[in-house]
């Protein structure tokens, strides 16, 4: 699942620009004081955007330029950038990361990313992890390997506890007119230095 895998994503996907920010990043940001804040994956940018219109200073990052392209269409107040984190870390260190449904495959892809991710949390800075759960997937009756799910015992295992607090590790559903959805949530702030 390369760059352009992701570009050919974005070119099928029809356009259909909600603008409307994942609810589970509402819930768990909303009560932090803004800071820098990196978003992972962020797609056609509206989670990046929520978060500059509550006061962070936002760096949206994605492997996608499509995405990027469009993304920069909606705010030129977040900084966008190409970044693709299989390949390379993230330029700094950041208040909060975020990322919202970032599965990928391989497997020691993903783990690379998360890994990355997390790395990229400042000291006393906050992780937001968004994800499918398996559920969710399933739901769909498709094919779907387990290995492309990112759940609380793969992150935990990116993490040396010492150097972590975990608040969130958990599924919610989150009723859509159409369906049930399953989201895994997971938060953590960094408690000590790296
Ligand atoms: C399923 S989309 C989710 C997009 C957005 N976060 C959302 O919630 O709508 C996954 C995103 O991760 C990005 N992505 C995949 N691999 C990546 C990588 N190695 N580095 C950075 N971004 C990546 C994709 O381009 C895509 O925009």
């Amino acid at each position: 699942m390369d760059e352009a895998f992701w570009d050919d994503m974005y070119r099928e996907t029809s356009r259909k620009w909600s603008g409307k920010p994942n609810p589970q990043l509402v819930a768990e940001v909303s009560g932090l004081k803004p800071g820098t804040a990196l978003d992972v994956g962020c797609g056609e940018g509206a989670d990046a955007i929520w978060l500059a219109e509550r006061g962070w200073q936002v760096t949206g990052a994605d492997v996608s330029s499509v995405a990027l392209e469009r993304a920069k269409e909606h705010s030129a107040e977040v900084k966008w950038l190409h970044l693709d984190l299989t390949k390379e870390h993230a330029p700094d260190t950041y208040d909060l990361v975020t990322a919202h449904y970032v599965h990928l495959k391989p497997k020691e892809d993903m783990v690379l990313v998360y890994k990355r991710i997390a790395e990229a949390v400042a000291p006393g800075g906050t992780l937001l992890i968004v994800g499918h759960d398996k559920q969710e997937m399933h739901r769909h009756e498709i094919d779907v390997p387990d290995d492309i799910f990112f759940g609380a015992e793969e992150i935990t295992s990116l993490l040396s506890l010492d150097e972590w607090k975990v608040e969130v590790s958990e599924t919610r559903t989150l009723d859509n007119p159409d369906h049930r959805m399953y989201d895994f949530v997971f938060r953590a702030s960094r408690v000590t230095p790296r």
